[in-house]
Order: structure tokens, then C-alpha cells, then sequence
């Protein structure tokens, strides 16, 4: 087992630039240290403001071992809370959205309203006190339409993100838009193997062969997405629309435009067009927006759809890929796209992905692993990713 001293010697040994020690991918205790030291202190994309309707819709989840609540209250306002009972700390809401009236804990039957007040607690002595029993809150700021979370106090300040993301994300109007479809994906891999995977397309040209059909692979692994040549072109265009191209980034965000491949409209399996009715309508090519989050998430809209990636830690060696596609409310499922045709590309690219990330873990484990050097410009992704954790587990400690 990993003490607080055996971390701090063993970050003291991670070469920026450079994959990490062992112990890292594969240590139950390096992963309970980062469970509760790094992901908590961290904003995690938990969904989207569309998924919560009316009053009473829930959003359930487990990051690592947190189980999480999202509740929309009769105010309307979304909260988010530690899905952990106040009486013995039962899970009280099963993963998965639903609708409910009260938060009730299936084991004693304590009940919370939705804005986490305790309620009514049977069998309590008369002089038992509901307040001071309310659910554990944590923190949570929306974007344009999507969730994001922060289970302590000590995350970030969100405000630079959103000043820098939500002009690019407004335009897509994802706060109206709909879930079309949602996939989550077992990986034998630690999470950080399948983050840095996801931050790179060094592998994408032989590994991906229904996403280069559309998305510029060779062009990728930095903040900037683009073919150098047709930048300036693809600025001036988007400028017409005023579309910003950026990039815009902190330490643990980025957001930039960027074109897809000559005459192509969407990532899809030809290129064109998977939904009619779209969340951005232009009438020449848009490309796509990126924009994501340390430590586990990215999204990508185009002018049909948008599509959400979220790594959430299982265990040392095992993560659960959450992808949702989101689309116009008004686009209607049969009528203006099919499923298969909206998800194709991503599904494929997930799944090879996996197989990626499991077979990096697998390497990973041997006696022959040495932590290894990046490339400058095809992983630059991933060498923030890999500064960003070092960071945030030194401030973890
Ligand atoms: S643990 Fe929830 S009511 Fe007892
Ligand atoms: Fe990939």
C-alpha cells in the first residue's frame, strides 16, 4: 500500500513529458488517494440541463466511489447532492434519471424534498432535529446547457471557463436540446489511460477508420485543430458567421473551432448530415467545436449534433465511458435521424478505443514498463493532461 509519503516520492520520480510511474495506472491505493484527493477538488461534466424536466427529474451516477444525485427542484433550480443518506448513508437513488416528488431512502424510508431538507424521519425522538440533516450538497454550474460538478470546496474557479465557453457554446443551444442517445462502455483500463488516449490522435489514422472519414486526424493533438493551410480561409469564413475560432485554454479547460475535411458537414459515416433538423443552421460547412475538461471529459458540436465523451473511474483498472448525443428538441427520431446513422462513427471509434486503452493497460502492467516520452506536437493534448494531474495531485496532497 501507497502511503501520503510513497506519492509525494513517487510524483517527486513522473518526468513532465513522460507517461507515469507504474503505480499510477494499475495501485488500488494511488487510486483511492486520487478518489478522494484529486477528483473531488475537480469540475467533472455530470450531464445536461436537458436531461432534468420538470420538477423532481433526477440524474443519478457514481464517480469513483462517490455516488452522486442531480435534482431539479420545484424552483426549477438543478442541485446537485452527495446520493448518500443522512441516517446510516445508504445509497438512496438507484443510477439512472427518473422523476420523484420526495428523495426517499429505500432502507429507513428518510425523506428529503428536492432541495435536500430532511422531511420526515420516522421513529426519530420528538426532540430529533430534520435540520442539520439535509443532504450533503456539492457544487454545480451549468454551461450553456450542460452540468458540471464539483464534489469539495476547493475546485477551481469556474468563472474563466465559462467566460471563455459559453459564447462558443451558445450558438448550439444545447440548454433545448435533447438526448437522442446514451451509451456507457465498460474499459479494463485505468482512467488515465483512457483520458489519455481520448486527448490524442496519434493513433486515430490507423486505429479509427469511420472517424477519418470526416474529422481531420493528422491535425489534432494540440489545442488547434486544423490543416495549417486552410486555417485562415476556415477563420474568415467562420468570422462571416460570427463564429469565434479560438483556441481558448486554461489548465484545465480548452475550447476552439476547428473545419472537418474538405466538404464534409458532420462527423458521420459519409460526411453528411445525419439530422435535418440541426442545433446550428449555416448554410457552408461549420466544422466542429470542441471543448473540454480536466480530468475527464470532452465534447464536440457540429451543426447536426453534438456529442458528449465522460471517463468515470471504476476502479485501479477499470473506467465507464458515458457518450450521449445530443439534438435538436424539434428533431424527431425516424423523421430527421436514425440512431444508427447518428452514432455510427463515435460507437465504432469507442470501441476501438477500448480495445486501445485495455491493451495499453495490459503493457502497462508488466515488468518492462518504463514510463515513456510523449510527442510534442501529435500528443500536446495529452501533455497537458499529464501536467494537469501532476499538478492537481500535488495540491491534492
Ligand atoms: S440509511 Fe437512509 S433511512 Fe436509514
Ligand atoms: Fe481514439
Amino acid at each position: 500500500m501507497y502511503s501520503r509519503e510513497n506519492v509525494i516520492e513517487l510524483l517527486g520520480t513522473a518526468k513532465p513529458g513522460h507517461t507515469l510511474p507504474q503505480p499510477f495506472y494499475n495501485d488500488p491505493a494511488i487510486y483511492a488517494f486520487e478518489m478522494w484527493a484529486v477528483l473531488p477538488r475537480s469540475w467533472l461534466l455530470l450531464g445536461f440541463e436537458c436531461e432534468l424536466g420538470p420538477p423532481g427529474s433526477f440524474l443519478s451516477l457514481t464517480v469513483g466511489p462517490h455516488p452522486l444525485l442531480l435534482v431539479r427542484g420545484r424552483d426549477q433550480v438543478i442541485r446537485g447532492f452527495h446520493n448518500t443518506c443522512r441516517h446510516r448513508g445508504a445509497q438512496i437513488c438507484p443510477p439512472g434519471i427518473g422523476k420523484l416528488s420526495r428523495i426517499v431512502c429505500p432502507y429507513h424510508r428518510w425523506t428529503y424534498d428536492l432541495d435536500g431538507r430532511l422531511v420526515g424521519a420516522a421513529r426519530m425522538p420528538e426532540n430529533f432535529n430534520l435540520r442539520g440533516h439535509e443532504l450533503s450538497p456539492i457544487r454545480i454550474e451549468l454551461l450553456e446547457g450542460c452540468i458540471y460538478g464539483a464534489l469539495s470546496a476547493p475546485a477551481p474557479d469556474f468563472a474563466p471557463f465559462r467566460a471563455a465557453a459559453a459564447p462558443y457554446l451558445r450558438p448550439y443551444r444545447l440548454g433545448g436540446a435533447k438526448v437522442a442517445f446514451e451509451s456507457t462502455i465498460t474499459e479494463k483500463a485505468n482512467w488515465k489511460l483512457v483520458m489519455e488516449n481520448a486527448r490524442e490522435c496519434y493513433h486515430c489514422s490507423t486505429s479509427h477508420p469511420e472517424l477519418k472519414v470526416a474529422f481531420p486526424v493528422m491535425f489534432s493533438g494540440g489545442l488547434r485543430v486544423t490543416d495549417g493551410s486552410r486555417n485562415a480561409e476556415y477563420v474568415e469564413g467562420m468570422r462571416k458567421l460570427g463564429l469565434a475560432v479560438g483556441p481558448e485554454a486554461g489548465a484545465w479547460w480548452h475550447v476552439g473551432r476547428y473545419p472537418l475535411n474538405p466538404g464534409v458537414h458532420t462527423v458521420s459515416v459519409d460526411g453528411h448530415a445525419v439530422v435535418r433538423s440541426p442545433l446550428l443552421r449555416a448554410s457552408a460547412p461549420i466544422g466542429g467545436l470542441r471543448w473540454a475538461t480536466e480530468p475527464n471529459s470532452f465534447c464536440h458540436a457540429f451543426g447536426d449534433y453534438a456529442f458528449m465523451f465522460a471517463a468515470i473511474p471504476v476502479g485501479p483498472q477499470e473506467t465507464r465511458v458515458i457518450s450521449k448525443w445530443l439534438v435538436s428538441s424539434d428533431a424527431q427520431q425516424g423523421v430527421d435521424y436514425t440512431i444508427e446513422e447518428l452514432t455510427a462513427v463515435w460507437t465504432s471509434t469507442n470501441l476501438q478505443d477500448r480495445d486501445l486503452a485495455e491493451n495499453n493497460q495490459r503493457g502497462v502492467n508488466g515488468l518492462g514498463y518504463r514510463p515513456g516520452p510523449y510527442a510534442q506536437g501529435a500528443e500536446e493534448l495529452v501533455i497537458r493532461f499529464n501536467d494537469w494531474y501532476r499538478a492537481a495531485a500535488i495540491e491534492g496532497l
